[in-house]
């Protein structure tokens, strides 16, 4: 997705607009500019050092703009790129998002004598703004007047000439941050980029627009109204945001893994008490106690947790739940009765599918809980009660620590609803928190054998083609798994039911098609084990996920990564640590970038 970062203070903007699109370049690009008030505008397609070249020392001016730009109307070109202008060169602007009626705003200017010179839907924001100066004086009543007119999703980061000294922000759908620093201020579409300078943010809220200067900044909502709101303190440090020594933010973020779940659960699991406790459904515990079903309705990765928690909510709270692609569950006409409590769980905050959905169950009236990594969030603000997941940035592309994070929080609150509905005593519930207190060490352990797992990845490199396969609480994790290798190594991979061999998938099996098998002591382990043999009888060859100690395996399969004993309901979040390595392995073996894989974003923030 695009990026946004904007300077205003003492300094040269210049070389901070290079550095915070640097810290943005992993959202996924495909070109690059900035502006400098009185000092110009550069372009550039590609990656931002090419930009970077352009700049020079001729750029001077301490009030800029940049972008990174994800191609949504017109094709990746330097003419496309933003930011972008009005006929006059005086107003300035970048912009996240889409604007829905630009093509009937672009034909009114056109008529009324503007030159556009670039196919987005953006440039039309900045003649829109051109042509309210010529009635209203005040540039930020144009502004404002602009904004009245677009429809669609913007965040916006604008400079004039009018105003030399100031920066103007604008949100609606698409994420803007206000940065206050010491006698400078800066703007991004993503707190990572400001945290180097300062660690105290504004996020905007969605109808909400800010003049900034470098030592001011005042809020407004599209009334004109001013809005006090003070800053927030990113728990996040630089270090956080850089790779910890690793080759990749993902092999960080996965080694990472142990720390996750303490994370995930600190200040929420008492060690005496051997309970759980989600301060953050304090408010809406009285509704949860009489929520009749549940629907979980996130994308990708985030959704594969929401199968894990369909599974231990109805195993362990004894409550209806589905799952349901947030990208279908906004289109189709679904039905949320009373009763019904809508969960989202998104890394971001921002997905527009898993955005949409919620408003949607929310028209319907439904209580909206959310699991979410990133404060102050779109979707964050969006919810009835947020469960954050307190685990820092994820930078890597592939999710990984926030996977880990939102089952353990999803386990946390299957717990939670069912002492709630008094399905589950609280002494019973010390069972399931004691072996989650084990669970990092557990995963410790498989991080310290990465190496021999990378050993089995290389056997495997060649192959072009994967079966996933699992059953019950391994289910979910066969398809994230196929997902993790898909993503970032572009092989063929499909996550599938165990039980689902016979009636179709076996046919694709031959000695070139290997089967990534997770066989636990669990209480389908025997079932698993017929699909292995079946597997193995067609000449396909089995990569098994296993017990320690399991010597049925080792003979029957033809490597085995093994994983300490565990509780069948805690399965998820330890079978899917080898699954990240497994898929690191094969993806940097092929010399990809894991952390920026083709075709990808962090976050889906367009439709
Ligand atoms: C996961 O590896 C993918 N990058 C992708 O599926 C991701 O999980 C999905 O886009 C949802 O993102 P979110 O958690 O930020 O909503």
């Amino acid at each position: 997705m695009c990026g946004i970062f904007g300077y205003v203070g003492t300094r040269d903007a210049a070389p901070l607009l290079i550095g915070g699109l640097k810290a943005l370049e992993y959202r996924g690009y495909d070109s690059a500019g900035l502006y400098v008030v009185g000092a110009g505008c550069i372009k550039a397609v590609g990656q931002v050092k090419n930009l970077e070249a352009k700049v020079g020392d001729t750029m001077k001016g301490h009030v800029g703009l940049a972008h990174t730009r994800w191609a949504t109307h017109g094709v990746p070109s330097e003419i496309n790129s933003h930011p972008h202008s009005d006929c006059t060169g005086k107003v300035w602007l970048a912009h996240n998002g889409i604007i829905e009626n630009y093509s009937e705003l672009k034909d009114e200017l056109i008529a009324k004598g503007h030159q556009f010179k670039s196919a987005t839907d953006t440039e039309v924001a900045a003649h829109l703004i051109e042509e309210n100066l010529k009635t209203m004086p005040v540039f930020a009543d144009a502004l404002l007047a602009m904004l009245k007119m677009v429809r669609g999703t913007y965040g916006f980061v604008i400079a004039s000439d009018q105003d030399p000294e100031k920066l103007y922000i604008a949100r609606k759908g698409s994420p803007i941050v206000l940065g206050i620093g010491e006698g400078e201020n800066f703007v991004a579409s993503d707190p990572s980029a400001i945290v180097p300078y300062t660690k105290k943010v504004i996020y905007l809220n969605d109808g909400e627009w800010a003049e900034i200067t470098s030592s001011s900044y005042k809020l407004f909502d599209l009334d004109g109204h001013e809005i006090a709101r003070e800053p927030q303190v990113i728990a996040w440090d630089v270090e956080q945001t850089q790779k910890g020594g690793y080759d990749h933010y993902m092999l960080k973020e996965i080694m990472e893994g142990d720390n996750v779940i303490k994370n995930t659960l600190a200040g929420r699991l008492d060690e005496e008490a051997l309970s759980i406790k989600l301060p953050e459904l304090a408010d809406v515990e009285d509704r949860l106690k009489d929520i009749k079903r549940i629907i979980i309705t996130s994308c990708g990765t985030a959704l594969y947790a929401g199968w894990v928690g369909e599974y231990l909510i109805e195993e362990y709270a004894k409550v209806p739940v589905e799952c349901e692609y947030a990208s279908e569950f906004r289109y189709r006409s679904p039905i949320v009765e009373p009763g019904t409590m809508i969960m989202t769980i998104t890394q971001s905050g921002e997905t527009a599918d898993t955005l949409a959905a919620l408003r949607e169950a929310k028209r319907q009236g439904a209580m909206i809980v959310s699991i979410v990594n990133t404060v102050g969030s779109t979707i964050a603000r969006e919810s009835d009660a947020v469960i954050y997941n307190q685990i820092g940035p994820e930078i890597g592309v592939a999710s990984t620590k926030a996977f880990m994070s939102q089952v353990t929080l999803l386990t946390a609150f299957a717990i939670k609803l069912a002492e709630l509905k008094g399905v589950v005593t609280a002494e019973a519930n010390k069972d399931i928190v004691r072996e989650i207190l084990a669970l990092p060490e557990k995963i410790k352990t498989i991080l310290e054998a990465r190496e021999d797992i990378k050993a089995v990845a290389q056997k495997y490199a060649s192959y072009d083609d994967f079966l996933f396969m699992g059953r019950k609480y391994t289910f979910p994790i066969a398809f994230e798994g196929a997902l993790k290798l898909k993503e970032i190594s572009y092989v063929h991979a499909e996550g599938y039911g165990a039980g689902e061999m016979k009636h179709g998938p076996i046919a694709m099996i031959d000695e070139k098609f290997p089967t990534v098998a997770l066989c636990l002591n669990d209480s389908v382990y025997e079932k698993m084990i017929s699909n292995v043999q079946e597997i193995k009888a067609r000449s396909g060859r089995v990569l098994a996920l296993a017990t320690v100690g399991d010597e049925t395996m080792k003979k029957m399969a033809d490597e085995v990564i093994y994983v300490p004993a565990i509780m069948e309901m805690l399965e998820p979040v330890l079978c899917v640590v080898p699954l990240q390595l497994f898929a690191y392995y094969i993806g940097t073996g092929r010399g990809y970038d894991v952390d920026k894989p083709r075709n990808l974003a962090k976050s889906v923030t367009v439709e």
